[in-house]
């Protein structure tokens, strides 16, 4: 049979396809090489990695990341890390240390290959990509099923083909690209697609910097983003001292993309992402000379050598601004030592900045809140309103350079304002060779099968339910707008997001920013429904969005649409998520109607893709469309992962 030429991503899925078509839409099992979780998802993972009553990971290389909670405020800080600590020691995965690094920095830079398959349990898995690989990420219990040998379940993506023209200029970064991809395609526009780039441009990106960009695909709703292994590649693994991994890979010649776009990286221009969200993209011109507090440079998304070593340049020999507080975070350990050594901590240092540890911290409200109603430029990947830690704050997303040039004016600035020769910035390129040293990465094998997993007071049980209602009889708990994130379901910050392994405390504090009366009516209801506008879910791949709502009783969600992971998230918990058959309906349910679908399981197993939900209040009924893959219908049945897994 004559092979058709293949994009990037179909050459990847093809390799690892273990069952299913490869038909934009269909449901395709993956075989997986590798598995992340760190010491947020991973708390819930290794729970229900032990409740699935499996004895070893499965897939060759597993890793556990300490990165996410470094805010020892009290003991649960550091109960997690030694609980994730023993469960990777007990069931064969790599340790990544507190102190090596963010884990997608540490992964691509250590650990991943080109051509293979990572399932991670954080939605920026996506950054893997850099690389010429797939990384995808899900719920912490998908990657638990995973790490038991499962392979990994998803729609085949449809692919985007962004061809990469030119290069950029001097002063303008590759977070200024991603912003303007974010402009293009909204925060909904990579939703059920893969962003695969290609064409003579690309050459003209360092991996640091296409590392950036797949990372932002998350931002876009994206199921994961690919670069081509190629020279720049190759050099990195070099660098790294692993160029033995390098294969290289590239879409055929002739390939098809079901969409294409072209990012000509000559025409970018310092840009910013204005509150509260990320695809709020204007230039920095555009957006004006806003007053600033806080300057946060680092992060999964732009907390490279590359990117750190940049922003150095633009603050030598200058001052940060007297009422701006500056905080720079190198993403690893490499990177903070190469820093050290060259001299940019030290320009740092004495510009004025405060340096911080190698971890998420800032980005994900765990520290470094801004004041009260203040105003924080961040170089991460997330503005939405709280993930910072203060509710009242307004984050803009930039890059480094221009957050940087932010720091020295004490206002919304661009690099040029403050250099007067920005091929200056050029002189920092890809280091040649990087200082390699994983002792604190440990690889724990077959050895420590006796390990027992340590568990602190806050770690509890995963709570289970039971098997689908016959009928779904419930009230409407609440009825939110679009684009709800997972940060509006779970609030972040250390008092919430350190309860994540205690599911009865996290849920008093579900929807807490934008209903505090949530969790109250839900326990007056007992069983409760969740209807929303576009886009519910979207952002980090926070299970605890959909566990805390099906431990309070909500039983299913009816929206305009649901992000992937939310959606597969909640399927894992046993939520029916259903998406209006007419948007119009919308309109047409209020807080507190009593909704019910008759013989739910009847309804979903009918297989022509609708069900229907009476609401009872006004007698009106409501159309919607399901789309179910036969496993999620178990799923649904059983009443999510753990007991489908149980109950074979
Ligand atoms: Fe960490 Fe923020 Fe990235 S929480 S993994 S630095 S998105």
């Amino acid at each position: 049979m004559k092979k058709y030429a293949q994009n990037l991503t179909e050459k990847i899925i093809s390799e690892h396809l273990v069952w299913g078509r490869m038909k934009v839409g269909t449901e395709i099992f993956l075989r997986v090489d590798s598995t992340l979780v760190h010491d947020m998802s991973g708390t819930l993972a290794y729970i229900g990695f032990e409740a699935m009553g499996i004895d070893k990971i499965q897939v060759p290389a597993a890793v556990t990341f300490q990165d996410h909670n470094l805010v020892a405020m009290d003991h649960r800080s550091l109960d997690d890390h030694r609980f994730v600590a023993s469960a990777a020691r007990r069931y064969g995965s790599m340790l990544s240390k507190a102190g090596n690094g963010i884990c997608h920095s540490v992964y691509y830079s250590r650990i991943g290959c080109p051509g293979t398959v990572l399932a991670g349990a954080d939605s920026h898995s996506a950054t893997a990509g850099a690389l010429g690989m797939l990384g995808v990420g899900l719920g912490g219990l998908d990657v638990s099923a995973i790490m038991g040998g499962e392979p990994m379940e998803l729609k085949m993506p449809a692919v985007i083909g962004v061809e990469v023209k030119g290069k950029l200029k001097p002063g303008v970064s590759a977070k200024d690209a991603a912003l303007w991809l974010l402009k293009q395609l909204s925060v909904k526009g990579g939703v059920g697609k893969v962003l695969e780039y290609f064409g003579e441009g690309v050459e003209n990106l360092s991996v640091s910097q296409r590392a950036t960009i797949a990372n932002m695909g998350a931002e876009m709703g994206a199921t994961s983003s690919v670069f081509p292994a190629d020279e720049a590649v190759r050099r990195f693994l070099k660098a790294q001292g692993r160029e033995e991994h390098f294969r290289e890979l590239a879409a055929d010649p002739g390939a098809v993309y079901g969409m294409r776009l072209t990012l000509d990286l000559s025409r970018i221009v310092p840009s910013v992402a204005v509150p509260p969200m990320p695809d709020q993209v204007k230039s920095v011109r555009e957006a004006g000379p806003v007053k600033v507090d806080q300057v946060y440079i680092g992060s999964c998304t732009n907390g490279s050598y590359y990117d750190l070593a940049r922003a150095a340049r633009v603050l030598r020999g200058r001052r940060v601004h007297p009422d701006v507080n500056l905080l720079v975070s190198p993403s690893n350990r490499q990177v903070y030592q190469m820093l050290l050594e060259d001299g940019s901590i030290g320009q740092l240092v004495r510009a004025g900045a405060r340096i911080m540890e190698c971890g998420c911290g800032p980005c994900i409200g765990l520290g470094q809140a801004p004041p009260t109603g203040g105003v924080s430029v961040r170089t991460s990947n997330r503005n939405y309103r709280g993930r910072c830690g203060t509710a009242d704050a307004s984050v803009y997303l930039t890059g480094p350079e221009t957050a940087a040039a932010t720091a020295v004016l004490g206002y919304l600035a661009e690099p040029g304002d403050v250099m007067e020769d920005l091929t200056e910035l050029e002189q920092v390129v890809e280091p040649e060779a990087y200082p390699v040293d994983d002792s604190l990465l440990f690889c724990y094998g077959q050895e420590s099968e006796h390990t027992e997993l340590i568990k602190g007071p806050n770690i509890r049980e995963m709570p289970v339910k039971g098997p689908l209602d016959a009928d779904i009889r419930a009230r409407v708990v609440l009825k939110a707008g679009d684009n709800i994130t997972t940060d509006d379901i779970i609030p972040p910050g250390p008092e919430v997001l350190t309860l994540r392994p205690n599911i009865p405390a996290l849920s008093r504090y579900l929807f807490q920013k934008i209903d505090p009366g949530f969790a109250a009516r839900a326990e007056e209801y007992g069983r409760s429904v969740i209807v929303a506008g576009e886009n519910y879910g979207q952002g980090s791949s926070r299970e605890h969005a959909a566990i805390g709502p099906m431990y309070l009783g909500v039983k299913a969600v009816l929206a305009r649409s649901i992000s992937r992971i939310h959606r597969s998230n909640l399927i894992n918990y046993g939520i029916v998520p259903v998406l209006f058959a007419d948007p119009a309906d919308y309109e047409a349910i209020s807080a507190g109607d009593e909704l019910m679908m008759e013989d739910a399981p009847g309804q979903l197993l009918g297989g022509n893709g609708t069900v229907c939900l009476r609401n009872l209040t006004t007698g009106r009924d409501i159309p919607g469309t399901v789309s179910f893959t036969d496993k999620e219908l178990e799923l649904l049945l059983a009443g999510g992962l753990l007991p489908y897994i149980h109950n074979r």
